[in-house]
């Protein structure tokens, strides 16, 4: 159980090291590099990777990578979720899916991309999403030191089940971080 999350280890940042990531929206090119992330929860196929590249490709989602000399590192998402019909998940711009390769974590790539990400849904949106396995303690003080606050806590979130425990969801009022101006385009 909770084995594709990374233990929990506030104190393990590695001061001084610093990882030369280029962050930037997926290409078709990628999709070789991004089949390497089969060790994470959610597995995909070439298809449907090139078919996710393709919706961010022209703008109905994001997808980005940290390219580090060409070897993509990290990925994370940002997507609109429509109201899921059974669970009490709002509709709204969601996180979904940061994930680090194991040698690059714990040099800021999650935070980075996170914070990239709340900057594209601040374009778009008052409030940003997430939501995370209540036994994921690494990802939730991730998205909670961004400023990402519990709304609920659900055994199943937007049709999204945690092994038998439970889910929480966070929210994140992206006015307040970006000041709320300049929006609009
Ligand atoms: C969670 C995950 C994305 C973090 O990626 P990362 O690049 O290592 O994270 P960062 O270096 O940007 O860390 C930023 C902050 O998050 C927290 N954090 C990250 N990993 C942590 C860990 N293993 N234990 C405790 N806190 C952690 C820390 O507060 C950290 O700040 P610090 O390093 O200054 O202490 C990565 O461990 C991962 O890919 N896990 C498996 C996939 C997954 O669970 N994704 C989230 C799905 S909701």
């Amino acid at each position: 159980m909770g084995h594709h999350y990374a233990s929990y280890e506030p104190r393990a940042r590695r001061e001084g090291v610093v990882v030369d990531a280029v962050l930037r929206p997926a290409t078709p090119a990628d999709v070789a590099g991004l089949l390497a992330f089969d060790m994470t929860v959610v597995v995909r196929t070439p298809e449907e990777w090139a078919d996710t590249i393709d919706r961010s490709v022209r703008g109905e989602r994001l997808l980005l990578v940290a390219d580090v000399g060409g070897t993509i590192a990290a990925f994370a998402q940002a997507h609109v979720l429509e109201e899921h019909p059974e669970d009490r998940a709002p509709a709204g711009h969601y996180l979904t899916g940061v994930t680090v390769l194991p040698e690059f974590r714990r040099a800021g790539l999650a935070r980075d991309l996170t914070a990239a990400r709340l900057g594209w849904i601040g374009q778009r949106a008052d409030e940003a999403w997430y939501f995370a396995s209540a036994e994921n303690a690494a990802s939730i003080r991730l998205h909670e030191q961004l400023g990402f606050s519990e709304v609920l806590r659900a055994p199943s979130i937007h049709g999204v089940s945690f092994e038998g425990r439970e889910g929480i969801l966070f929210r994140l009022q992206t006015a307040s971080v970006h000041g709320g101006a300049n929006r609009g385009g």
